[in-house]
């Protein structure tokens, strides 16, 4: 189209194309623009301070009020045209960059999922709780000791004084603390854990009541964490042990060997276990008698497996325990919860539990 210039121009007619003019040159502005800034740069070059549409406005001032109606209303029409020509492009960049975010963050949603198994308590924790959950049933409490033990309540307190050849059949990890002549040590069984329970049920008692009533009796089994240098196959290290003991005015052998049996049979789920007390040595009872058992069928059917120590309270140790040997009277016994997890799920070699293998420990689950 062939355009006069401004000054030339007759009437509104010429003006109203200087207008589409304006628009679509701010149109081709726009659509130019790459960038936020760009955009913005165009923008003010149509509808900023200096800006065509601004000074078109300005220049209003000398036209007649008939005229300024005319000429505002098109000027009017072109500032929309040119605002919304800016708003299209704004959006069409913000779609373009939100566009291009999305594809450099993109997610490859087809991949499969990374599965998280459930995961499973350890088979000698899966023993621990079991036998809790037994001997809970037949009275008796959990209690806990530490495991760096001090010499009096791992050795002395259980009548295995100073000197004592008993003590090297316990050789273990002595750490800092204690005497010179007593080092504290890695604890070599639970037994101290009886002592330590003993004293505080004593303790607990003698608070509660100055009238000399009876004291309940003593019923506790106490599971944890033993050391001993010792490494084999059915021999680690560290190993786990439950302790038991029930001290009460007429505690007999009998009852230890009732107990013991009610809860063999449990653990395993059989009947036609056989137990056997075999007379034994150690400073802390007396008679002592190691336990075995036999099962009648399956795999093991008709060994002998040694599976704990026991016997009668010494009264030494009865003594140490803050009780008068002469009043009260009981049992105890110590077993390889180790060894009860190998036989109840036929593992044969103890390191497996405790190299950390997930394909043997998942196995329990
Ligand atoms: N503490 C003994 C051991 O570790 C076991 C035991 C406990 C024996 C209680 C008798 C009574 O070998």
């Amino acid at each position: 189209m062939l355009r006069c210039p401004d000054h030339f121009a007759p009437n509104g007619y010429e003006k109203m194309n200087e207008l589409d003019a304006i628009v679509s040159s701010a149109q081709g502005a726009f659509a130019q623009a790459v960038t936020p800034a760009d955009l913005e740069n165009a923008k003010a070059r149509f509808l900023g301070k200096t800006g065509s549409i601004t000074e078109l406005m300005k220049g209003m001032g000398a036209l007649s009020v008939e005229e300024k109606k005319t000429r505002g209303a098109a000027i009017n029409v072109a500032k929309q045209a040119i605002e919304a020509a800016l708003n299209a492009r704004r959006q069409a960049l913000a779609d373009a960059e939100l566009q291009k975010q999305l594809q450099a963050e993109a997610l490859d949603v087809s991949l499969p999922g990374r599965a998280r198994g459930a995961g499973g308590l350890h088979p000698v924790s899966l023993t621990m709780e079991r036998i809790e959950a037994i001997f809970g049933s037949m009275g008796f409490e959990v209690a806990q000791g530490p495991e760096i033990e001090a010499d009096w309540y791992n050795f002395t307190a259980l009548n295995t004084p100073e000197d004592h050849p008993a003590r090297s059949m316990h050789d273990t990890f002595y750490v800092e603390g204690g005497s010179a002549k007593a080092p504290n040590l890695l604890r070599t069984h639970t037994s101290p854990v009886q002592v330590r329970h003993a004293l505080q049920h004593v303790a607990a008692h003698k608070a509660k009541t100055d009238r000399g009533e009876p004291m309940p009796e003593i019923r506790v089994i106490a599971p944890g964490r033993t050391y001993r240098v010792d490494s084999d196959a059915t021999h680690s290290p560290m190993f786990h042990q439950c302790e038991g003991l029930w001290i009460g005015e007429n505690v007999s052998f009998k009852d230890l060997k009732y107990v013991f049996t009610e809860f063999c049979r449990t653990f395993f789920e059989s009947d036609d276990l056989v137990l056997r007390f075999r007379p034994s040595f150690f400073p802390f009872t007396e008679p002592s008698a190691e336990i075995d058992i036999q099962f009648q069928s399956g795999p093991l059917a008709g060994r002998w497996l040694e599976v704990a120590g026991s016997g009668q309270v010494h009264p030494n140790v009865v003594r140490n325990m803050g009780l008068d040997p002469e009043k009260y009277i009981g049992f105890a016994f110590g077993m390889g919860m180790d060894r009860f997890t190998m036989l109840r799920y036929g593992v044969n070699d103890l390191r497996l539990f405790f190299d950390g293998d997930l394909r043997f420990l998942s196995q329990f689950k």
